[in-house]
Formats: structure tokens, C-alpha cells, sequence
């Protein structure tokens, strides 16, 4: 079963077409705001799309096993936790340390943003995934 972790529940709905035409079948969306979420709910419950579940959850400091998701997509949350005044490049740290943790080893990540520049983008996940390169290859030495 393919699973993606939806971190942009606004634009859900349009992904939802072609994540279901490339065999999505277990789509999560999260937000840190419980009105986010009632109002998201509200809107799939409309629209009928019951293969998408929902979750209160703080990125930064996740609650549940959320792991294994084939793809993690974003706009605007790693941007929001960017702008955070208290913190931020700790916060970003630990953004990058979250999504390795919820990515499945072959993960696909995709990120939009309209704070950062690709370059920029690629030097703050870089670390994460070198780290991430590293462990995996000291697994296969072992
Ligand atoms: C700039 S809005 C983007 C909303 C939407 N994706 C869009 O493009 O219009 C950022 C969203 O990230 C959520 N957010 C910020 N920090 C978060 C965190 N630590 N964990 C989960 N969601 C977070 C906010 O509640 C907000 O809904």
C-alpha cells in the first residue's frame, strides 16, 4: 500500500487526484491546529473522500508513529516554522529530523516554498540526509 503524509491540508484536494491515479490509497494530513484539521474534516466528509485520514499532530514533536510514508508533501509549514521568532533554526533542525523519521527510506519529499531558494532548500536538508545516507550505509557494513 502506498502511503503519503500530507503536511498542506488546503491543497489536499487537489493532490488527492493525482496521488490516487499513481495508486495512493493511505493519504494522511496533518496540522498542529485542531481548527485546521475540523475544518478540513468537514470539507472531506463533503466530498466524500474517505481514504484520507486526519490528524492533530505537531510536526516538530510527533505524537504517534507516523513513519514508512512513501511521500511527504509540504507548502507553507516548513515556511511557518521558518518565520517562528523563538528558535527557528533549532526548529528547523528538528523539521528536517521529523521528516526523516516519518519517510520511508526511499521517501519522496516535496517542498514549496516562497521563503526559501532551491539552493538554500538543498542546504538545509542536505544534513538530515546525509546523516540518514550515513546510517543506512553503516547498516549495510555491519
Ligand atoms: C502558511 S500555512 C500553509 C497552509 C496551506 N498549506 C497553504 O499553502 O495555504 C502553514 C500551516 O502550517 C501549520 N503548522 C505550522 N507549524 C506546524 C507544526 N509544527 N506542525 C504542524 N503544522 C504546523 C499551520 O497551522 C498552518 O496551517
Amino acid at each position: 500500500m502506498l502511503q503519503c503524509l500530507i503536511l498542506e491540508l488546503e491543497m489536499v484536494f487537489s493532490w488527492l487526484n493525482l496521488l490516487a491515479k499513481f495508486g495512493f490509497s493511505d493519504i494522511t494530513g496533518i496540522d498542529y491546529s485542531p481548527s485546521a484539521i475540523q475544518l478540513s474534516g468537514s470539507i472531506i466528509e463533503k466530498e466524500g473522500l474517505s481514504n484520507i485520514k486526519l490528524k492533530v499532530e505537531d510536526f516538530l514533536n510527533l505524537s504517534t508513529k507516523l513513519s514508512g510514508f512513501h511521500v511527504c508533501i509540504d507548502k507553507g509549514t516548513f515556511d511557518a516554522i521558518s518565520l517562528n521568532p523563538d528558535g527557528a533554526a533549532e526548529k528547523r533542525k528538528q523539521y528536517v529530523k521529523s521528516l526523516s523519521r516519518v519517510l520511508d527510506v526511499k521517501g519522496f519529499f516535496l517542498i514549496t516554498s516562497c521563503n526559501w531558494t532551491k539552493e538554500e532548500l538543498l542546504d538545509e536538508f542536505s544534513e538530515g540526509y546525509m546523516e540518514r545516507f550515513t546510517a543506512q550505509k553503516q547498516n549495510v557494513e555491519a
